[in-house]
C-alpha cells in the first residue's frame, strides 16, 4: 500500500511517524518544539546541546513514549570519536527515557572512519537493549547502502536534496528488500536552494522551503526528511508548504532544473 505522504510506519521500527523529523540545531525556540508536537511531528533528532528540544520533550512525551521516535548519536571527530556507550547513556539521562529509538554514528565522511572498533561499539549498542536501531550519517553513500545490505545497520542518514541527487543512483536502487529506514538531511542545502544562484535571472522563480522538503518526501525510498528551522515563523511556513503533498510533475521538473543551477555553482 502506498503510504500517506506525511505519515507512514517507519521501516524496521514500525512506529507510525510524521515523515518530517525535527532538529533544533539552529535554536528555533521552545515554542517551535511545542508547536511541532501539536502539529503531530513525532520524530525528534537531538544532540544534547539543543536545549530547546531537550528541555521540552521529556515532560511532553512522558506516559506516551512509544508514540515518539527519539534519534540521537555520537560524533566522529577529527581525531577519534565520542565514546558511543557513554554518549548513549548521557542522552538517555537528558531525555529521561529508558531507550533511544535510533542511535547514529554521525559524520562518517569516508568509510575509513567506520573502523572495526566503531563497528564493534555500534554493534554492542545495538545489542544493549537500550536502542531500537543503529544508523550512520555518511557522505560515502555507496558505503551506507553496503552496510544496509549487510545488515550492519537498521537505518542510514544521507544527504538528499534537489541539488544533491547522487543518492538516487548511489543509495536508493541498492537498498535491500524490505526497504530499511532512510533519513534524508540537507533538504534546503543549507538554504542555498532558497536563494538565487550566481548568474540566475533576477526575477527567476525560486523554490519555497516547503518545495525543498516536498522534493525529498516525494521520493518513496526516503522514509523521513529532517527539518531544522531557525524560528517558529520558519517552522510554520515550512509545515504549511509541506502539507500541499507530493510535488506535481511541473513542480518536480522545476526543482530538478533549479537544483542543477545550484549544483553548478
Ligand atoms: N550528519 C551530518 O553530516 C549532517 C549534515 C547536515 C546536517 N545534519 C543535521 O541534520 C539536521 C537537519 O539539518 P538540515 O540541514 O537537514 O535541515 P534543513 O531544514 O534542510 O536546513 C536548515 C536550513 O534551512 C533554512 N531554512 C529552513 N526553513 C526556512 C525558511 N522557512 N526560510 C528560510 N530559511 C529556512 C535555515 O536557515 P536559517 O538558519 O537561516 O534560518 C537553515 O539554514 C540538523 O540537526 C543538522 O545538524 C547532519
Amino acid at each position: 500500500m502506498q503510504p500517506d505522504f506525511l505519515r507512514a510506519p517507519l521501516p524496521g521500527l514500525g512506529t507510525h511517524a510524521c515523515r518530517i523529523g525535527l532538529s533544533a540545531t539552529y535554536r528555533p525556540g521552545r515554542e517551535t518544539v511545542k508547536r511541532a508536537l501539536d502539529e503531530g511531528l513525532n520524530y525528534f533528532l537531538f544532540f544534547g546541546f539543543d536545549t530547546h528540544m531537550t528541555s521540552v520533550l521529556p515532560d511532553a512525551i512522558a506516559g506516551r513514549r512509544e508514540d515518539y521516535v527519539l534519534a540521537t548519536g555520537a560524533y566522529n571527530l577529527i581525531l577519534g570519536h565520542q565514546n558511543l556507550r557513554r554518549t548513549l547513556e548521557r542522552r538517555l539521562r537528558q531525555m529521561k527515557t529508558g531507550y533511544i529509538d535510533l542511535f547514529h554514528f554521525f559524520g562518517v565522511t569516508r568509510r575509513k572512519y567506520f573502523t572495526p572498533r566503531v563497528r564493534d561499539e555500534l554493534q554492542a549498542i545495538r545489542e544493549s537493549g537500550l536502542v531500537r536501531g543503529v544508523s550512520i550519517s555518511t557522505h560515502d553513500r555507496p558505503f551506507a547502502a553496503e552496510l544496509l545490505r549487510e545488515g550492519v545497520l537498521d537505518a542510514a542518514m544521507v544527504r538528499y536534496n534537489a541539488a544533491s541527487r547522487a543518492a538516487e543512483t548511489e543509495v536508493f536502487p541498492l537498498l535491500p528488500d524490505p526497504r530499511p529506514l532512510v533519513v534524508g538531511f540537507t533538504a534546503t542545502r543549507w538554504g542555498q536552494l532558497l536563494r538565487r544562484p550566481r548568474g540566475y535571472p533576477e526575477t527567476g522563480r525560486l523554490p519555497t522551503p516547503g518545495m525543498c522538503y516536498r522534493f525529498v518526501l516525494s521520493n518513496p525510498a526516503v522514509s523521513l526528511c529532517l527539518m531544522a528551522p531557525g524560528s517558529l515563523r520558519e517552522f510554520e511556513q515550512n509545515i504549511a508548504g509541506i502539507r500541499r503533498g507530493p510535488l506535481d510533475e511541473e513542480e518536480m521538473a522545476f526543482m530538478r532544473s533549479f537544483g542543477e543551477a545550484v549544483h553548478g555553482h
